[in-house]
């Protein structure tokens, strides 16, 4: 065991990496965009390993792409400790959100090495493939195929937004594995713990610099599909049109509407993505695409509001004959922490003289799935205004500093 005052994080290190990272991008600075297996993720992947690397870690990668850069322990056979996130951002998107988890868990790593610890368990940064669902339109692809929680063969059904299929485009990328083999076996970790920022405004407004996420929200998404008339938007009259945007529009609102009523604040519903057919300003639209995400820490309540934003779009399809069809995308259980893990990350804070409190995550992680498979516990730093998803997107160094010290803490406590 190390003497944990010696574990000194190296914030200029970690904030030159942090900017470097950020560089890697398909739109310009600021904005962050980072879609899985674009040239730019992959050119972000190549940076992280050289990184890992550097570190003395042994790099693998698996047939989906996810990465395990492993420090090994002195017990070769005993369960490993993992932590990391993911490197993949959603169009417009900042520079923090997964990335503290990867370079702060490598950062972590090195204070470990720098302060002379010698871990028993192997201790593991894993670097997730697609958390985001930007081009397949499931997140978390990467941790639901370790966890066994999606099939490979419905992997193989996914498609990206223009069709090609996830076997072509992960191959074209150089991830050429069997998808049968990225399932870990079971026992193979003993923790695994994620740093991440809050993505929400909890700790700014209650100024206390650490979270320790002791449940992860469910999330579900599916897309609903509006099939009307379209037509001349000058010559077709007004009476008798068939528009599938206005239906789809009253659906919007009753999502939420539905989500509002709920009471609960934890309860939250997002139409995020609206296609409308064809797309030409005279033109009436014919058909539109919404896709939702429904949220709670209580899946029954979740289900509800999503029973209630079905029950509109069937309304809306009768009184303005439009068909509507639903495509699940995902349903997922909450999640619950291992208490042993939340306590380890508590003492951790405590060692470190932080000030934390215990919360929700309403946001997923790779960790929700990681859960599935082994004790899991998250920790959050504050991130400025609770802004993610977001090109301005912030969080300061020395917050990002804390978290990894403690992180580093707990791997520390966790591998023995
Ligand atoms: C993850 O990015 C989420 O949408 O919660
Ligand atoms: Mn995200
Ligand atoms: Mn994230």
């Amino acid at each position: 065991m190390t003497n944990t005052q010696q574990i000194k994080i190296d914030s200029a290190q970690l904030t030159a990496e942090l900017d470097a990272l950020a560089k890697i991008s398909q739109e310009p600075a600021p904005v962050v965009t980072r879609v899985v297996f674009t040239e730019a993720d992959l050119r972000a992947r190549a940076y992280v390993k050289g990184l890992c690397t550097a570190a003395g870690l042994d790099v693998r990668e698996d047939a989906i792409g996810n990465t395990f850069a492993r420090w090994n322990g002195s017990d070769a056979k005993a369960g490993v400790v993992g932590t990391g996130s993911h490197i993949d951002a959603i169009p417009n998107a900042g520079m923090y959100d997964g990335v503290v988890g990867v370079l702060g868990g490598l950062e972590a790593i090195r204070a470990l090495q720098r302060a002379g610890y010698k871990p028993k368990r192997s201790i593991e940064l894993l670097i997730f493939t697609a958390e985001e669902p930007t081009r397949f339109g499931i997140g978390c692809l990467g941790s639901r195929l370790l966890a066994g929680t999606m099939t490979p063969d419905a992997a193989r059904a996914l498609r990206d937004k223009q069709e090609l299929p996830l076997e072509e485009v992960r191959t074209a990328a150089g991830f050429i594995g069997e998808l049968e083999k990225v399932k870990l076996p079971a026992g193979y970790y003993s923790a695994f713990v994620e740093l991440h920022i809050e993505q929400g405004p909890i700790l700014e407004r209650e100024k206390i610099p650490l979270g320790v996420v002791t449940s992860i929200a469910a999330p579900a998404s599916f897309r609903l599909w509006f099939e009307g008339e379209g037509g001349h938007a000058g010559g077709k009259l007004m009476p008798g049109r068939r528009d599938a945007l206005v239906a789809a529009s009253e659906v919007v609102i009753a999502t939420e509407t539905a989500a509002l009523a709920s009471g609960a604040v934890d309860t939250v519903a997002t139409v995020g993505v609206c296609d409308v057919f064809p797309g030409a300003v005279n033109s009436i639209p014919s058909r539109v695409r919404l896709e939702l995400d429904v949220r709670d820490t209580d899946s029954k309540r979740r289900d509800a509001v999503i029973g209630k934003i079905l029950a509109a779009a069937e309304a809306v399809g009768k009184r303005k004959e439009i068909g509507v069809k639903t495509e699940w995308i995902n349903a997922d259980e909450p999640a619950q922490s291992g208490e042993e893990i939340v306590a380890a990350m508590c003492a951790a804070c405590e060692a470190g003289g932080h000030n934390y409190q215990r919360m929700v995550s309403r946001a997923y992680h790779d960790s929700l799935f990681m859960a599935r498979i082994a004790p899991v516990a998250m920790l959050f730093i504050p991130c400025r205004g609770g802004v993610s998803h977001r090109p301005d997107e912030y969080a300061s160094p020395e917050d990002i500093a804390r978290g990894t010290e403690v992180l580093a803490r707990t791997l520390a406590s966790l591998a023995g």
